[in-house]
């Protein structure tokens, strides 16, 4: 009997990027799969969706794991920091520079190997990396001098683009567009919430993740709504059914006590697996079709459920944690936290299946 398990459907990933597609015509597709591919495997990810026009990741390890597997699309690294052998390896393997930090052009100037593609990131409101947007002129004429690097484009990333109420995107878009204006290369704006909820920040190049993998980034609107679908169903099986008599306290801390005589199950997934401590009683489990809500602490190895509306949930069973029949951000919402950080921290013990 298989413990935890995470079934990753290539077909769901696939759908979720014609998604993208569909919303953005126009634009290229760099397919968001650091963190490797938001914890569902990012050669796999890359794999599913080969029809991307090339991959963003976090760093060189990453996107060497890609050039490893055979993935030949264009892949950028988004927070790499340089030195001269990161250079070497990225020209080697035709990786896609983004700059950031003047240390970057120091150690471009100093660099004089084959040549290499860079992006140039802008801090547009953000303030977490990119250039002061006053700057871009001078950025780019720096940039220019650099005999062996070529400009593929010029980036930002939207802080707020989840919220489309709020004014900080359009703030964003306005000063990006302020900054770039008249400036050869590709523009590149937009993640999920971006290609989602902001046309006008498709530009040249979009930068999706989290809604490849049938995650709403939105706030207003759940992944059905978005026409995503799940690509990861965690599922993990019933191993004990237990008659409670009421009044009984269950699990660590005795957090939770039992209103009535009553079944309580349980499944075989803990934070051990990666599944989230901090879940508290009432966050959904599915267990063949019907709503068994946790109770009590989650363990390391195990969750405790209640089996009153399951009477015949049996052991072996398998119960799902997200995916299919259960929204992952529904989850996510329950633990206080987002489905971005569920999917990356599954650890190894949990065992992966792609379909
Ligand atoms: C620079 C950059 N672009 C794109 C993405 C993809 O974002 P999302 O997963 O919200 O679509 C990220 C992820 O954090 C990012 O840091």
């Amino acid at each position: 009997m298989i413990r935890a398990q995470a079934v990753i459907d290539r077909a769901a990933l696939a759908h979720n990027l014609r998604r993208v597609r569909d919303l953005a015509p126009d634009s290229r597709v760099y397919a968001a799969v650091k963190a490797d591919g938001y914890g569902h495997g990012a050669v796999t990810v890359a794999q599913a969706l080969r029809e991307a026009d090339g991959f963003a990741v976090s760093s060189l390890d990453e996107a060497l794991q890609l050039r490893w597997a055979g993935i030949d699309k264009p892949v950028a690294m988004l927070s790499q920091q340089l030195d001269v052998t990161v250079c070497d390896q990225a020209a080697e393997n035709r990786l896609e520079i983004v700059v950031f930090h003047d240390s970057q052009l120091e150690v471009l100037a100093s660099y004089i190997g084959p040549p290499l593609t860079v992006w140039i990131t802008l801090d547009s409101g953000m303030h977490r990396l990119g250039f002061a947007s006053e700057r871009a002129g001078e950025i780019e004429r720096r940039v220019a001098a650099l005999e062996r690097v070529e400009v593929a484009g010029w980036l930002t990333h939207l802080a707020c683009a989840d919220e489309p109420s709020r004014p900080d995107t359009r703030a964003q878009l306005d000063d990006f567009a302020g900054a770039t204006s008249g400036r050869a290369g590709l523009r590149s704006i937009a993640n999920s919430a971006g290609v989602l909820a902001w046309p006008e920040a498709h530009a040249d190049v979009v930068r999706p993740g989290i809604m490849l993998y049938g995650s709403s980034p939105m706030l207003d609107r759940d992944a059905a709504r978005c026409g995503l679908e799940p690509a990861m169903h965690l599922t993990a099986p019933l191993i004990a059914r237990n008659r409670i008599a009421a009044g009984e306290t269950i699990g660590y801390g005795a957090t939770w006590r039992t209103p009535q005589d009553m079944d309580l199950g349980v499944i075989g997934i803990g934070y051990g697996d990666g599944y989230p401590r901090h879940a508290p009683s009432g966050t959904p489990v599915l267990l063949n079709g019907v709503r068994v809500p946790l109770v009590g602490r989650v363990s390391m190895d195990m969750i405790t459920v209640d089996l009153r509306d399951a009477p015949d949930a049996r052991v072996g069973d398998r119960a799902t944690l997200w995916g299919g029949g259960l929204d992952v951000d529904e989850v996510a919402r329950h633990a206080g936290t987002i489905a971005y950080e569920l999917f990356c921290r599954l650890t190894p013990r949990v065992r992966f299946e792609v379909v």
